[in-house]
């Protein structure tokens, strides 16, 4: 297979440092990686080192062609498959987000067609300053990519906030989660579905029925199964969460579009059904706002019941996926609701989870019970994301 090839553009901060790291690291994961270095660059990493770690293929000036009839900036990004920015200087992102091209860097990066990913570093101050907020804001509706900065210690004295630039491993996943290389780990191979958030069902053009839920259990499992190497895929209603980079998102609305968007997902290894789907819809969707008759009385909403997705999915066999797990919100007897949920639904495991107490729904905590044949387990209270892990270490071991 040809090695996939990274154009990393270095750009003038003192994470520069770290690119030499990240240079490294890359070949070692299999990538070809040819560098840019801005004139700001060359003063916090040596050309010489660069291209001693990057076998020579270093560009730094927009007139200093390598070959006398070859446009250099086109070619560069052209040869590559994806074109890396670390660390993104608050005045990189300025160029980028305007079309400025007056050295090779900027350049290339207005004559690219390949995907970019920003790594950012900067003081958390430029970092937040508004005419960065809107640079980035701009980026990222140009559809440029982005991996961190980290909240943390800056190179400066006694400054911290957000601003330091993520860790080679950090982007070099960011990479390959962009570039779709599969990562190794205990669950490559197996394709995890798993539905999240809430639904909204409409009555008219303005109204519509929710539930409180966040999202963020299913998201945690979704970067939880991803990390774990498998290929993942998230329905998910509206949220305001960002879904895990190489992640497979279908953003729908109601319970019909989820289970329409579960079906064409099929078939999966593995199906772990997160989402607080609402139990029912207005039979009748309004396509004009209701009014008040002004008789004082509440219309009359004539509810139906959706489809429940879980039960679809845990009781197909075209093929059923080798294992279904439903999660279960309630607010009285959790164990015998939840065990008769399981059975009546048809799923392998299921996680249990009181939202009676304070926090749970929309919170970044949960305190679930996992059954299953096997018995029942409490968990204690602890993050969404370290429920999701443990859930995820539990998927593993049992296809061991
Ligand atoms: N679920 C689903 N489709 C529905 C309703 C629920 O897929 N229409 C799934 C949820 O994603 C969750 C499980 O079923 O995995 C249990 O959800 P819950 O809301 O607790 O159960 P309900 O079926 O709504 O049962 P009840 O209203 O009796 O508590």
């Amino acid at each position: 297979m040809n090695p996939k090839k990274i154009l990393l553009i270095i750009g003038g901060g003192i994470a520069a440092y770290k690119t030499l790291e990240l240079i490294r690291r890359a070949q070692d994961r299999g990538f070809e990686i040819s560098v840019v270095m801005t004139g700001a660059a060359q003063h916090f990493v040596t050309p010489l080192s660069v291209s001693t770690l990057a076998k020579g293929r270093l560009y730094s000036d927009l007139f200093d062609r390598q070959e006398d009839m070859d446009v250099g900036h086109i070619r560069l990004s052209r040869q590559a498959d994806i074109v890396v920015v670390a660390p993104a200087t608050a005045d990189l992102m300025a160029k980028m987000s305007h079309g400025l091209a007056d050295d090779l860097a900027s350049a290339t990066l207005l004559a690219n067609d390949k995907p970019v990913l920003l790594a950012p570093g900067m003081n958390p101050n430029m970092w937040e300053h508004p005419a960065t907020r809107r640079n980035r804001a701009q980026l990222a509706e140009d559809g440029v990519q982005f991996v961190g900065p980290m909240a943390g210690e800056m190179a400066e004295a006694n400054e911290a906030g957000t601003g330091r630039m993520a860790e080679p491993d950090e982007i070099l996943e960011a990479v390959q989660a962009i570039l779709g290389v599969p990562k190794a780990g205990p669950l490559s191979g197996k394709h995890v579905l798993i539905t999240a958030g809430p639904t909204h069902e409409p009555i008219d053009p303005v109204r519509y029925i929710a539930n409180r839920s966040s999202g963020k259990q299913g998201y945690a499992i979704a970067r939880a199964a991803q990390a774990a190497g498998a290929k993942v895929t998230l329905v998910s209603g509206p949220v305001d969460i960002a879904a895990p980079d190489g992640v497979k998102l279908v953003s729908v609305q109601t319970a019909r579009q989820m289970k329409q968007a579960v079906i064409e997902a099929l078939p999966a290894d593995i199906a772990i059904m997160c989402a607080a789907v609402a139990d029912w819809r207005a039979t009748h969707e309004a396509d004009r706002k209701q009014k008040k008759d002004g008789s004082g009385k509440p219309a009359a909403l004539e509810l139906t019941e959706n489809p429940d997705i879980l039960a679809y999915v845990a009781q197909q066999s075209d093929p059923r996926p080798a294992l279904v797990i439903g999660f279960a919100a309630e607010t009285d007897n959790l164990i015998d609701n939840a065990t008769s949920k399981r059975l009546r639904k048809g799923c392998d495991w299921l996680v249990a989870n009181d939202v009676s107490q304070e926090g749970v729904m929309g919170g970044d905590h949960n305190a679930v019970h996992l059954i299953r044949d096997s018995g029942i387990e409490a968990w204690p209270q602890a993050g969404k994301q370290a429920v999701a892990e443990r859930l995820m270490s539990e998927i593993i071991q049992h296809f061991q």
